[in-house]
């Protein structure tokens, strides 16, 4: 017997409220792969035994894109039903061994997504639902089992899951001790090189710890390695959680749709997001690289040893392991920039997303394609949850919760119903309110309203949120709003204390001072919120110069600077010169970190002001908002030009370079100065940097200002000459001249792009530096004429048969495209619709697509 499956199933609504357990459970999987690159043989025998739990049901198992030679059940040869999405197949109501092989096309599989090939390696990638295109399988989360896979192959490295068992010249056995879901599993097999180390758990277990990259890239693990190290190291101090395996293993993939892979002992990583060294990543790449190897290795408790039930709890794992992520970066380089950094990026990814028609609960109730579900609100609101909780049941209750969740939950596919509950069982607490956090979408809007009277100052709060998508009606969340007072002088009368907010309108009052304070609310950003606070200029500089919470004093100049851009833009101000004394000031306080000042001489974002004035009820010309930015960048220059140099010198390092928190900070104070610089010497300095730069963060910053000062030739050809054969660097490259370009020439610098020779459109990362990179250009992208939107278009529908999940991911460029005026509108429109025009149009992308028309 040889068929090929049907197509895939058509579009098809799920729902949380339809969760039924699978009808049988999974003794165990044994796995046998022939690898070959078109016609890669995979045998499973699995035991299957009816599930008690569970309400009776026909056999189905999930398989996409497989071929069928042979199948049997105890020993015996039968012809299943082969079904849209999977087969059918009769079978006895009691303890069975299912047995399969199927034929698989690694080679052409560019969806990546299963078994593929990228540069010669097979790799695997099977969240959320890619093992279906590997075996027929119960392909769902709450299926956990013992794995037991044998390779045979030439390669010379061939890897799995768990702990290495028999090996010879051409095949390689693994056990994985450790029941798990079908989207934990991999597989590498290929020509590998490894940069080997070891870390010993606190109980003295010995882990040989490995990272497996290309002939050539031995040199770029040493930073990833060091950063395992520390995570394992943190994830037992900080909760207790040890490794529980003899090897941990990292692979490093060309060719990946995400960032990284938590696959029990065999993490599989886009090369982008662990392989790095002085001269190819810039400060930044550093930082985000540990931050990805700490996620991923904090998986293995939060994801792995526990899962989760469904799809729909993806936020189980995601929020917390991103909690736990920005704890460990807050530890190893410093809370306050990090928590500064995290609200920006959620300010820029997760309020557009929960602000427009793709907006959803953080536990989403219902979607078509759950890839499209890995989003800034499921991963980052998710976090900010976490956090809010821990605020409101303080540090000591939240480590008992944890410590319970793990005690109890150790082996489950688990809920967020099962996460509060440790958290009531440890507090007393009662959540049922706290829990519209994971049901409730969309970003709320606190206002709130001070006075003073008779020695007492009251702040009054109002909570709404507006409708969303399918949520017409909303109710009051529970907001803990950390709050601190000022006395006058800028002393502090009232330290930092966390106001439990419940109602849709409430006033908390504070007695006992002798004179008016100032308030400083939602310190550290303590509930992703939208705050209104009619604050003058004059109290706004007050918290500036005062406050002695560092995100709020932040916060404090990112409100003059947004206030001053949008009166720059609306009524053609000048500059705030109020604000840009008291920055100054700031400024030259040496005592303040680096990294801090760099953070302070940050501007609001094109994307983020355009969300301002459309909440304001104005229409964002984006061109407008760009001249804004520029006009105000060169009023800085001019205006501290005694300023400037002093901080460039302040900002040099002398040491050679490390990618420590120290000099990173310098280095970012040296990049926004060089910036600024760059307006007026005629990129001179600039041109120093890069001629003498001996690692990238400087020689990428230097390139960016000079193709901004329009002198982007000849840099822009010597980079190339010296990287054009480094993968990484070229897609830095790719990206710099499109976000760099002027907005007027954006769209025709990215198309001319397209066609160089090193535009590899099949290649995640290539695709992204380029079309990433023109979304990024706010006002290139948001060109009047259409012209920016029709690219992206052609190139999504050009991908989308490829790669769907890449394809959709970068539909969400267009969720906010009713900001803007009617031409825009409409060119967004029509580019929308001829996207949902194109033939075979994928799953994922009809369901991003729709929505966003939808809304
Ligand atoms: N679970 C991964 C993480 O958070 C992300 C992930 C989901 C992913 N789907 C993927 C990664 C597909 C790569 C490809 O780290
Ligand atoms: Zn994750």
């Amino acid at each position: 017997m040889k068929d090929a499956s049907p197509s895939a199933p058509a579009p098809q609504t799920i729902y949380l409220k339809d969760y039924t357990p699978f009808g049988w459970t999974v003794e165990d999987v044994h796995l046998t792969f022939r690898l070959a690159p078109h016609a890669t043989r995979v045998i499973a025998r699995i035991h299957f035994a009816p599930n008690p739990a569970a309400p009776q049901q026909d056999f189905f198992l999930h398989g996409e894109e497989l071929t069928l030679i042979r199948a049997a059940v105890n020993g015996e040869a039968v012809s299943p039903e082969l079904v849209p999405g999977g087969l059918k197949c009769t079978v006895p109501f009691a303890p069975f061994l299912w047995e399969a092989e199927v034929e698989i096309d690694p080679a052409n599989n560019t969806a990546l997504e299963g078994l593929y090939m990228s540069s010669g390696m097979y790799c695997t990638q099977c969240e959320a639902e890619g093992f279906r295109k590997i075996t027929y399988y119960p392909d769902r989360p709450d299926v956990m089992s013992v794995f037991t896979v044998r390779v045979e192959s030439e390669m010379p490295v061939m890897l799995s899951n768990g702990n290495p068992g028999a090996s010879g010249d051409s095949f390689a056995e693994w056990h994985d001790p450790w029941p798990k879901p079908a989207y934990l599993f991999a597989l590498v097999a290929g020509d590998l090189r490894n940069h080997p180390d070891s870390f010993t758990t606190k109980s003295g277990a010995k882990v040989d710890l490995n990272i497996w990259v290309r002939p050539g890239d031995e040199g770029k693990c040493a930073f990833g390695m060091e950063a395992l190290k520390a995570s394992m190291k943190w994830d037992e101090d900080v909760y207790g959680r040890e490794y529980d395996l003899d090897v941990f293993n990292i692979v490093a993939v060309d060719d990946f749709n995400m960032g990284a892979m938590e696959n029990k002992g065999l993490n599989i990583f886009n090369s982008s997001c662990v392989l790095a060294s002085p001269e190819t990543s810039t400060d930044d790449n550093f930082e985000r690289i540990e931050a990805i190897i700490a996620h991923e290795y904090f998986h293995n408790w939060t994801g792995n040893r526990i899962t989760c039930r469904d799809w729909f709890q993806l936020c189980l794992k995601e929020g917390l392991t991103v909690y736990r992520d920005s704890q460990f970066t807050a530890d190893m380089r410093g809370a306050a920039v990090k928590r500064i950094n995290d609200v920006r990026d959620l300010r820029a990814r997760q309020f557009p997303e929960d602000q427009g028609p793709l907006s959803h609960p953080v536990r989403p109730e219902s979607f078509q394609e759950i890839n499209n579900f890995y989003t800034a609100t499921v991963y980052e609101k998710g976090a900010e949850v976490i956090g809010m909780l821990k605020r409101l049941v303080g540090d000591e209750a939240y480590a008992k919760a944890l410590d319970l969740y793990f005690d109890r939950h150790d082996g489950d596919a688990a809920t967020i119903e099962d996460w509060l509950k440790v958290f009531e069982d440890t507090t007393g607490r009662d959540l049922t309110q706290f829990k519209r956090w994971y049901s409730q979408s969309g970003t709320p809007r606190l206002s709130v309203s001070e006075d003073w009277k008779d020695g007492t100052f009251t702040l009054t709060f109002e909570q709404h949120t507006p409708p969303t998508p399918g949520q017409d009606e909303k109710l009051p969340q529970v907001l803990p709003i950390a709050v601190g007072l000022l006395s006058p002088n800028g002393d502090e009368v009232q330290a930092t204390t966390v106001l439990e907010m419940t109602e849709a309108r409430q006033a908390f009052s504070f007695d006992g001072l002798s004179a008016r304070p100032r308030a400083s609310v939602l310190r550290a950003f303590s509930a992703p919120v939208v705050l209104h606070q009619a604050l003058s200029r004059e109290d706004r500089a007050f918290l500036l110069a005062h406050d002695t919470d560092p995100f709020n004093r932040w916060e404090a100049g990112n409100e003059l600077a947004r206030d001053c851009l949008l009166a720059m833009i609306a009524e053609g101000a000048t500059p705030d010169t109020l604000w840009l004394d008291g920055l100054e000031t700031l400024l030259r306080d040496t005592a303040l970190d680096p990294d801090f000042r760099a953070c302070m001489l940050g501007l609001p974002g094109q994307s983020e002001l355009a969300q301002q004035l459309h909440e304001r009820g104005h229409t964002p010309d984006p061109d407008a908002i760009y001249d804004a930015l520029q006009t105000l960048q060169q009023f800085r220059a001019e205006r501290w030009s005694d300023l400037l140099p002093k901080l460039a010198a302040e900002a040099r390092v002398d040491a050679p370079y490390a990618p420590n928190a120290e000099q990173t900070g310098k280095r970012a104070l040296g990049t926004a100065v060089l910036h600024l610089l760059s307006r007026t010497d005629g990129g001179a300095a600039a041109q120093a940097q890069f001629d003498g730069a001996d690692n990238m963060t400087l020689q990428l910053a230097s390139l960016a200002c000079l193709i901004r000062a329009g002198k982007a030739e000849p840099a822009v050809q010597a980079f190339y000459e010296q990287w054009q054969n480094d993968r990484l660097v070229m897609d830095k490259w790719f990206g710099l001249q499109v976000s760099m370009a002027e907005p007027g020439r954006a769209v025709t610098v990215a198309e001319a792009l397209t066609a160089h020779v090193k535009f590899d459109w099949k290649n995640p990362n290539r695709f992204r530096a380029v079309f990433g990179a023109l979304i990024g250009n706010h006002a290139g992208f948001h060109r009047a004429d259409g012209s920016g939107y029709a690219l992206l278009a052609d190139w999504l529908i050009r991908l989308d048969d490829k790669n769907p999940q890449t394809t959709a991911r970068m539909c969400s460029a267009f969720q906010t495209w009713t900001r803007y005026d009617d031409g825009r509108r409409a060119q967004a429109k029509t580019a929308m619709e001829r996207i949902m025009a194109k033939p075979n149009l994928s799953r994922d992308v009809n369901e991003m697509v729709s929505r966003i028309l939808a809304g």
